[in-house]
């Protein structure tokens, strides 16, 4: 994506060692991997036992944030039901401020544009998911969702040009009481985007990757932020296409998931305008560039709830 990540050969010789150790097995060759939104390593390792295994790392004088991240992760694999495909964890090791997790190898190819059939294997894998109740030690979604109060902000702060003129307001509104409408017992990934899945074509299947941000909450959530990011990211078939597949995949979800995605842009356009990231400089860029390319899809939302652009509703 953004992130010039650094390479596992980089990773400090004793970390390296360790998780060789772990897992039992002197590590043949790597391929680093690039792609997701941590400056840490992350590659795939074969090992002399003839296993591909997946393996990120980072230390916390680089991004403090990603090593928490992948701390939590590596509790969030162990309690997740056996029967939803995900990576399993084979060993976590930290040496000083540096943490390694290794996983199980998913089949498939991550982060490319979207198409039809990745779409679909990403929906049933979703479904698949949510289809469990979320294991006891997961927290309630509502503490892993962030800034959805952006376009209220945005509202407070003065609108930048005419669409927010327009919609931020209504766009507000609607992202109101998040917390209530988002809160359910479903096992939500809570973070999904082209490349935190592996979609293996030839299958039909897809595995959801990087669980960090895992929850208890309502069933549709993923599928609402998979809409979201068909969109971000792009569908092979061009701006117009990505925005049709998301539509039509929200009108399959409850009222309330297109508030979701409203919210989530909105999430989007207020850190693009606030957070600054030292590590990671291109990420407000990222963000906007998200803002805009979801603008047509939100302004259908928008106006499915609500009606046409004109006074805000209160
Ligand atoms: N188990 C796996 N098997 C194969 N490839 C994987 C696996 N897990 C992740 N990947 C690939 O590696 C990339 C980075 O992994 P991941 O998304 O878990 O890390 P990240 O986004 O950097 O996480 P963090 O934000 O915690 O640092 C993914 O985009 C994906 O392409
Ligand atoms: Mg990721």
């Amino acid at each position: 994506m953004f992130t010039p990540r650094s390479s596992w050969a980089d990773a400090p010789a004793p970390l390296r060692a360790a998780v060789a150790d772990a897992l039992g097995a002197a590590v043949d060759g790597h391929t680093d991997l690039h792609g997701g939104m941590s400056p840490g390593p992350a590659a795939a390792l074969r090992l002399a036992d003839g296993r591909t295994v997946f393996v990120k790392a980072v230390s916390a004088e680089v991004r403090a944030h990603n090593h928490l991240l992948i701390r939590r992760e590596s509790g969030v694999l162990d309690v997740l039901p056996q029967t939803v495909a995900v990576p399993r964890r084979l060993a976590t090791v930290e040496r000083g401020p540096w943490i390694a997790l290794v996983t199980t190898w998913a089949a498939g190819a991550a982060g490319a544009r979207w198409t039809d059939a990745s779409i679909a294997a990403v929906v049933d894998a979703c479904r698949t998911a949510s289809g469990h109740r979320a294991p006891a030690a997961l927290p309630p979604v509502a503490e892993r969702i962030y800034d959805f109060d952006g376009w209220e902000r945005v509202v407070a702060a003065g609108p930048a040009d005419e669409w927010e003129v327009a919609y931020a307001g209504r766009a507000a509104e609607l992202a109101a009481d998040w917390a209530r409408w988002t809160a359910g017992d479903a096992l939500v990934h809570r973070d999904l985007r082209a490349d935190n899945v592996a979609v293996d074509l030839a299958a039909g299947s897809a595995t959801l990757l990087d669980w960090a941000y895992a929850a208890a909450g309502v069933p549709w959530l993923d599928l609402a932020q998979l809409a979201a990011d068909i969109v971000g990211t792009g569908h092979r078939l061009g701006g117009r296409v990505a925005t049709d597949r998301a539509y039509r995949l929200i009108q399959t979800l409850p009222a309330d998931a297109a508030r979701y995605v409203v919210a989530l842009v909105g999430m989007w356009r207020i850190r693009a305008a606030t957070a600054q990231d030292s590590v990671l400089p291109t990420i407000s860029t990222w963000r906007r560039e998200r803002v805009l390319a979801l603008r047509p899809l939100v302004t259908r939302l928008i106006t499915d709830l609500t009606g046409p652009a004109g006074p805000a509703l209160r």
